[in-house]
């Protein structure tokens, strides 16, 4: 949700402020700007629209300046328009200044700095920043520049993450973080900013997260880092094991076809960093490898997670996982909801937050009050609060006491696939984990679900090989179908809201999830010919019942297509989409995959930006 960077050093700052920006640009593309220091003048370009726009802008001329800041918008405050692009400057063009985030108390700072003269050119809560920093500017007092700023900060409520230019102090760049995220990079006399690593690993691994509460000033000499009252701390940056060509789409036409296809990789790394593969029945050690705290094992009796979008329907799955396997009852609470009407405190319950991003404004702010609630309720802390990520070293792991990492590493597409079923995998080792240490489940089963899971990469490959071409051929029979359903029941009703989930993000055909027993008592009524419904109908225990279902639809003259398993002998369907035949317990790894597929080749035939839909962001760091 809006992307800022920052450079200074000896390359030209343009440059490397529009690779970055080109690395952020799945957190909004609304408009992007530029902010540079040449010859004691702030010399800003900005441009509505994608990243492109203002690239084009910026090819007509050239640039020596050696430090900058730069910023792509998702637009909160004010229409995506280039008046509202940033950076935006004081009156007197002296102060620049990019935001991540929402001041909260702009439209006061705004009202008051009008009444004493400020002029504002835009309907955005940033400008009011560098207006409060000129105002606070005194040449006269040691360290102006970061006074100024440091004053500004104490005024302002809400969530941000900036980065200022100052023509006075041409060698400085000055950022702080309140609630968003920002990481400085480390280079040979240069340094940089980013509000994701992914817009520094082209350049350093050598990296810092800034942590709430703190202010940086970064000249060619280094970085200082103080708190927000002043006192300087001494903090040092640490190594990712990262490449540049993690970031890179590699030869796919879009990142959301590269990361379905890394998906059985990553189920792979999942498995091989947790899963014991040579734990045996009556061997002394554990099948998996999480080491939770031992409260988690001795005292749980509920699990609560809060989660958003695609990982909230990870969570659901999770949830049958764990009352499945583990018998431990389990809710699933979107984050947002859960922030203002949360359930109340329950003894020895386990909290965890699910994040691909780790930054999700709700989610971070679900755990944070969890977590003020338990230390209030002192006895009824533990067991604890756990986060589920791909992203370690995101705002999560500040907050709760252990991470899960889902080993899916970086996601570009904005429409989440491999980091859902890294996720997903996540809830199977966490539900064997607990299920096993609790002796819920007997030591048959458990190796029972360790070769069902591992069979999986080798399940997934194979649905990539054998129906993509198939479902590409498929898509192109929908280039006017304005609606689509999506039913299944059990561990794959998730999957149909996935399903729909997928497509109405990224073609904009209107999708809904259902669990197909539901169809009759309303959505039933929006079939006709001109609505396809997919049918996940995998072997099961709800087999029948979803056949019976998909009957009702077709009843309705609806276009059938399945999600079936081979062999599946049923006629019903007028597309089968195949996966192996496994335990529905695995189901939902496979029966995801082929609706990822479609949902890609619709949009994709349809002339779409597949990786950047209109009006979505990777990361939502805004309420
Ligand atoms: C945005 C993304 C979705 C994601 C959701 C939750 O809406 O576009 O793909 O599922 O946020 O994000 P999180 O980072 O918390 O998983």
């Amino acid at each position: 949700m809006c992307g800022i960077v920052g450079y200074i050093g000896t390359q030209t700052a343009i440059d490397i402020l529009v690779h970055g920006l080109e690395k952020l640009e799945y957190r909004g593309y609304d408009s992007a700007g530029v902010a540079t220091i040449i010859e004691n003048q702030i010399h800003s370009v900005k441009a509505k629209g994608k990243l492109y726009n203002l690239r084009s802008k910026l090819e007509k001329e050239s640039s020596i300046a050696k430090i900058g800041i730069g910023h792509t918008r998702w637009a909160t405050h004010g229409k995506p328009e280039e008046y509202n692009a940033h950076p935006h400057l004081d009156g007197q063009g002296k102060i620049a200044v990019v935001q991540n985030g929402i001041i909260e108390n702009y439209q006061e700072l705004r009202q008051q700095l009008k009444t004493e003269g400020c002029e504002f050119v835009s309907d955005t809560d940033t400008e009011v920043i560098p207006h409060l920093i000129a105002k606070y500017y005194n040449p006269e007092v040691d360290d102006a520049f970061m006074s100024a700023v440091n004053k500004t900060i104490s005024r302002l409520d809400g969530a941000f993450a900036i980065a200022v230019l100052c023509v006075d102090f041409p060698d400085e760049l000055i950022v702080a973080r309140q609630n968003a995220p920002l990481t400085i990079g480390f280079g040979q006399g240069e340094f940089y900013c980013a509000s994701d690593v992914t817009a520094l690993v082209h350049h350093t691994t050598t990296i810092l997260t800034l942590e709430n509460g703190e202010i940086a000033r970064l000249t060619p000499l280094g970085v200082e880092i103080y708190d927000f009252s002043g006192q300087r701390l001494r903090k040092a940056p640490r190594t990712l094991d990262w490449s540049p060509v993690t970031v890179e789409k590699q030869g796919f036409r879009h990142f959301m076809l590269k990361e379905i296809h890394e998906q059985p990789a990553v189920v792979r790394t999942c498995l091989e960093a947790y899963i014991n593969s040579n734990w045996e029945p009556n061997s002394n050690e554990n099948p998996v490898n999480l080491n939770l705290s031992p409260h988690i094992y001795e005292d749980l009796e509920h699990i609560q997670i809060v989660a958003c979008g695609t990982s909230w329907h990870a969570s659901l799955i999770g949830k049958y996982l764990l009352e499945q396997i583990a018998q431990i009852p389990t809710f699933v609470e979107y984050a947002s909801e859960f922030r203002y009407s949360p359930t109340p405190i329950m003894r020895n319950t386990a909290t965890i937050g699910v994040t691909q991003s780790g930054e999700t404004a709700d989610t971070i702010a679900a755990l944070e009050m969890e977590k003020q609630r338990r230390i209030i309720a002192t006895n009824e802390y533990r067991p604890g609060i756990l986060g589920i990520t791909n992203r370690p070293e995101s705002t999560l792991a500040t907050i709760v006491d252990q991470v899960i990492n889902t080993y899916a590493g970086i996601e570009i597409g904005v429409a989440a696939t491999k980091t859902f079923l890294a996720q997903v995998m996540s809830f199977y080792v966490l539900a064997l984990d607990l299920g096993y240490r609790r002796q819920k489940i007997s030591a048959q089963r458990v190796m029972e679900i360790i070769n069902g899971l591992s069979q999986l990469p080798n399940q997934m490959e194979q649905i990539l090989h054998s129906e993509e071409e198939k479902i590409k051929e498929l898509a192109s029979d929908f280039p006017d179908t304005r609606d689509f359903i999506f039913i299944g029941r059990g561990i794959n009703f998730p999957i149909a809201l996935e399903g729909a989930l997928k497509l109405k993000e990224i073609s904009y055909i209107h999708a809904e999830g259902y669990p197909a027993g539901e169809m009759k008592h309303g959505p039933i009524a929006l079939l006709d010919a001109h609505v396809p419904v997919v049918a996940i109908a995998v072997s099961g225990s709800v087999y029948e019942k979803v056949i019976s279902n998909a009957q009702e639809a077709k009843a309705r003259d609806a276009r059938l297509i399945g999600v079936v398993v081979e062999n599946d002998t049923e006629d019903i369907f007028q597309d089968k989409l195949v996966i192996p035949e496994v335990d529905e317990l695995f189901s939902p790894v496979l029966s995801v995959i082929p609706l990822q597929l479609l949902s890609y080749y619709i949009a994709s035939l349809r002339g779409l930006d597949v990786d950047q839909p209109r009006n979505l962001a990777k990361s939502v760091t805004v309420e």
